[in-house]
């Protein structure tokens, strides 16, 4: 590495998007002494309320985003739906990481499966498709079930349709018209990631692997250590740094990954970024994802990933809100719980508010006491219940993709 390129602390990172991810990130490098400022089409948002300077603006206006990037010691995103051609103005005026490259082919499905393909990496079969005659050959070639999916700007099960033999391709490609991807079904056991952060020099950090459960396409509860054997954690781990070297990727990079009961893995898509399922890292291991992905683009040195204890995280949607003001205290008296929140102001139904962490001795203790948490939200009365009552309870599978709460 050269000494040049290490940002030191003082330095002012930039965040483009405005969102938890950049939130986070901001209050790692607010730790380390950085300064940040964030850009996004936004004001008074998660970002902007924990950086040095939030600047609102258009990702498509060249002059705001090279004025901002002027100010900045190194850039980089929280989340991958910005046109390529503002990271191009943006490297221009200062450094920018990860590379514009990463960044074009996570932003589009079929540049990204096409990479790992090529990359060797195990994918679902795939194809393109642009129109209703090349989805019906798809179709007849990949069989069903099958899903199609929007190449670009999906998000947690947006832009998805499940085709079955009953499907109406002519009305399901009637609400798409624009480039697809039609995937096989995988029969999948389970959900995992794993996040890898990379470093200016190549070097690798691999966060514990999670265990993903989700309710309506959204993430709803993450579990680490994911419960599967190590044999497949080592494969994970194989295939987020094969992934990361491939790329010459320099930040943290998310690969979400289906693991079939045969025990074998396969890759569902990639994030060029930090990730919703990596949030336990804040407070369960001796580095986080996000002062992991702070260090790399500053040329730091990347911390060890070691988790601490097991650990599960429970999203809090916007629906938690739904009869009034949760019941943080009856939350927080479980002294092993701790809450996150991302400073919204309009709880909407499935908008990401914010997270419960909960630690255990096993990670399904973890998982149950983070549900509990998560439930006790609704009681209206703070019960202050005794934290050692929990054990007792007879919970829920934390593998079933119910919401408590
Ligand atoms: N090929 C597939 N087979 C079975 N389930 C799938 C497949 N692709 C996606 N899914 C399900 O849909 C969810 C969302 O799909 P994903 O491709 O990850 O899109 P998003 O960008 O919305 O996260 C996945 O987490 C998984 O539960
Ligand atoms: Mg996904």
């Amino acid at each position: 590495m050269r000494e040049s390129s290490v940002i030191y602390p003082g330095a002012v990172i930039g965040v483009m998007g405005s969102g938890q991810l950049g939130r986070m990130l901001a209050i790692a490098a607010r730790r380390l002494g950085y300064r940040v400022h964030t850009y996004s089409s936004e004001s008074d948002t998660p970002t902007g309320q924990v950086a040095d300077l939030e600047v609102v603006g258009a990702y498509e206006d060249e002059l705001a985003v090279r004025a901002f990037a002027r100010g900045l010691d190194v850039l980089t995103f929280e989340f991958e739906n910005i046109p390529v051609a503002s990271i191009d103005w943006a490297s221009q005026e200062c450094a920018v990481r990860p590379s514009g490259n990463a960044l074009h082919i996570c932003q589009q499905r079929v540049r990204e499966k096409t990479f790992l393909r090529d990359a060797g990496l195990p994918i679902a079969g795939f194809r393109s498709v642009s129109d209703e005659f090349e989805l019906r050959s798809a179709v007849a070639e990949l069989g069903v079930p099958s899903v199609l999916k929007t190449a670009a700007f999906g998000y947690d099960g947006k832009g998805q349709a499940k085709i079955t033999a009953d499907s109406d391709l002519a009305s399901v490609w009637q609400s798409f018209k624009q480039l697809s991807v039609l995937e096989a079904w995988v029969p999948f056991e389970r959900e995992l990631s794993v996040i890898v952060a990379r470093g200016m020099d190549g070097s690798m950090q691999v966060f514990p692997l999670c265990e993903n459960v989700h309710a309506n396409h959204i993430l709803d509860v993450t579990l680490v250590p994911a419960r599967v054997p190590e044999q497949v954690m080592r494969d994970a781990r194989c295939i987020a740094e094969t992934v990361a070297e491939a790329i010459d990727f320099v930040g943290v990079l998310t690969v979400e990954l289906f693991l079939l009961p045969d025990g074998r893995l396969v890759v569902n898509e990639l994030a060029p970024r930090t990730h919703n399922s990596g949030h336990f890292s804040f407070d369960a291991c001796e580095t986080s994802q996000f002062e992991q992905q702070l260090r790399a683009v500053c040329g730091l040195p990347l911390g060890s990933t070691r988790l601490l204890r097991p650990v599960a995280m429970a999203n809090l949607l916007g629906d938690v809100w739904a009869c009034g003001e949760p019941n943080w205290a009856s939350a927080l008296s479980l002294p092993e719980v701790k809450l996150h929140l991302y400073g919204k102001s309009e709880p909407r139904a499935g908008r990401k508010m914010g997270h419960l962490v909960a630690f255990g001795d096993t990670v399904e203790e973890a998982a149950k006491l983070v549900r509990e948490a998560r439930s006790r939200l609704d009681s209206r009365v703070d019960s202050r219940v005794d934290s050692r009552l929990v054990g007792a309870r007879t919970l829920e599978n934390p593998l079933s993709s119910e919401r408590s709460g």
